[in-house]
């Protein structure tokens, strides 16, 4: 912690007691800080401030909204090696990876604070002479965010800031593993003038009882998730009650495809990147490779190559690019597919040592077949299958089997063939000859059991915002 410049930023942090939850570093698996667990009733009550304090909130124009959010953005930008620090000390991530997650997450900030003055109604041409109509959009009020710990500056940000541009207000339950992130941007928000209780983080102990009172609450009008499909699938059941608006962003399982027309050096660059972002722990990572035959062996040497230089270990050594896992669970279950798939029959081309602690090594997986639980589930690790194929239309079929439709990767060099897999592939997100494909101006998000809504793009504001139809009549009189 004493890494920490502005200690400021540490305002949300508690002392060791029975109400905190100890935070821990994943690389060397010691306790970091404790944040507080907040008892239900104190939940509730952040609930209700936030609800006094929308209502004042949606009454500012959006060029004042937009000063606030500006003023967090520039925060945010002036504390990022401070932000990054603390993203390294409880997600592992390496700092330069870390730093870049701070930037992408700011851009979210700067990006609505700007949309936020664009959110359009309509005239609509009247089907009658004496009536006039139009449409308005005003905020939908409360909304609460439930983040991952994967992107623990990145998600809330992506939630928070359209939220806060269209005059809502936002509670945000952080994952347990990495509160701290949460806390400081909250506190930063503060700084920025955002006013008292508009973004407020609580954490507890039980992510299921902070769901319970989410989705059963009356005053929280929007819920957005990201996170696992089968966690999303429980929230929208318990948002069912209340017919609470829900956002999901859930799990991914993308295949990351090289036609034999492909540049190959492109090709492994774009697989090296989207594979082993965050160790593999992203939904829209590379989580099975197809190649073609005639170009396998040639695509699996670069590719072994490549991967083999990547450096694991703590992420505040310059050197490593590829940090640990998020906890011995997570490692346990990634190394579990690993073992399983050697079972079935795949052969290890690089990797695959136990090391200590949460760390697993760059692994590269060959002559794996389709029907191979590492293929059908999301590995979330650095874990890198790679799949042989010589028919186009039998590999389309073969990548869009799969329950999810998040992110998904081909590269060719032909024009024709461009057109024709980007529209074939069931996924919310296509990757032409690019591996990394998440920016603010996009809209990024799933179809099938990956979720449904969009964020960041000028899309994700709508996720915050309801439509009022306004019919004017009786003009003439
Ligand atoms: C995710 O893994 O959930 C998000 C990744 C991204 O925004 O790039």
């Amino acid at each position: 912690m004493e890494r920490i410049v502005n200690q400021s930023l540490l305002n949300g942090l508690c002392n060791q007691g029975d109400d905190a939850i100890a935070v821990y570093n994943p690389s060397t698996q010691r306790i970091i800080g404790y944040v507080p667990s907040l008892s239900k009733s104190g939940i509730q009550e952040k609930i209700q401030s936030a609800k006094l304090a929308q209502r004042e909130w949606q009454q500012k124009t959006a060029a004042e909204r937009s000063l606030v959010l500006m003023r967090w953005y520039d925060l945010v930008i002036e504390n990022a090696n401070d932000l990054a620090s603390i993203m390294t000390l409880e997600q592992g991530k390496p700092f330069a990876e870390a730093r870049g997650e701070v930037m992408y997450g700011a851009s979210f900030i700067q990006w609505f604070a700007e949309e936020g003055k664009r959110t359009y109604g309509d005239t609509i041409p009247t089907p009658a002479s004496n009536k006039r109509i139009m449409t308005i959009k005003q905020p939908v009020g409360v909304t609460a965010a439930i983040t991952p710990w994967n992107f623990p500056i990145a998600m809330i940000t992506r939630k928070v800031a359209p939220a806060l541009a269209a005059g809502c207000s936002c509670i945000v339950k952080p994952a347990n593993q990495t509160p701290m992130c949460a806390y400081a941007l909250s506190e930063l928000a503060l700084q920025a003038g955002l006013p008292k209780d508009l973004f407020c983080v609580v954490s507890n102990a039980s992510s299921r009882l902070v769901g319970d009172i989410f989705c059963n609450d009356q005053d929280i009008k929007k819920l957005s998730f990201t996170g696992s499909t089968e966690v999303g699938r429980t929230l929208i059941k318990q948002c069912a009650d209340t017919i609470k608006r829900t956002s999901m962003e859930l799990g991914g399982n993308a295949p990351f495809i090289v036609f034999e027309d492909a540049d190959i050096e492109q090709a492994v660059a774009g697989a090296i990147a989207s594979k082993f972002r965050n160790a593999g722990q992203t939904c829209v990572c590379a989580n099975r490779l197809y190649v073609h035959t005639t170009i396998y062996d040639d695509f699996v040497e670069k590719f072994v190559d490549a991967a083999s230089s990547l450096v694991v270990g703590d992420g505040f050594d310059q050197e490593v690019s590829v940090g640990p896992l998020i906890d011995e669970k997570a490692k346990a279950d990634v190394m579990s597919l690993l073992s399983g798939a050697v079972k079935e029959g795949a052969k290890l081309s690089l990797g695959g040592d136990e090391l200590d602690g949460n760390f697993i090594p760059p692994t590269v997986l060959t002559e794996v077949t389709k029907n191979m639980s590492i293929v059908q589930e999301e590995i979330f690790g650095p874990i890198a299958p790679i799949i042989r194929f010589s028919d186009e239309s039998d590999l389309l079929e073969q990548a869009n089997d799969t329950q999810y439709g998040l992110a998904s990767y081909f590269y060719t060099q032909n024009i024709q063939r461009a057109f024709r897999i980007a529209e074939k592939l069931e996924f919310g997100m296509v990757g032409l000859n690019e591996g990394i494909i998440s920016t603010e101006v996009a809209p990024f998000g799933g179809v099938k059991q990956s979720g449904f809504g969009r964020e960041g793009a000028k899309q994700g504001i709508e996720e915050y915002l309801n439509i009022k139809y306004i019919c004017l009549g009786a003009i003439d009189s």
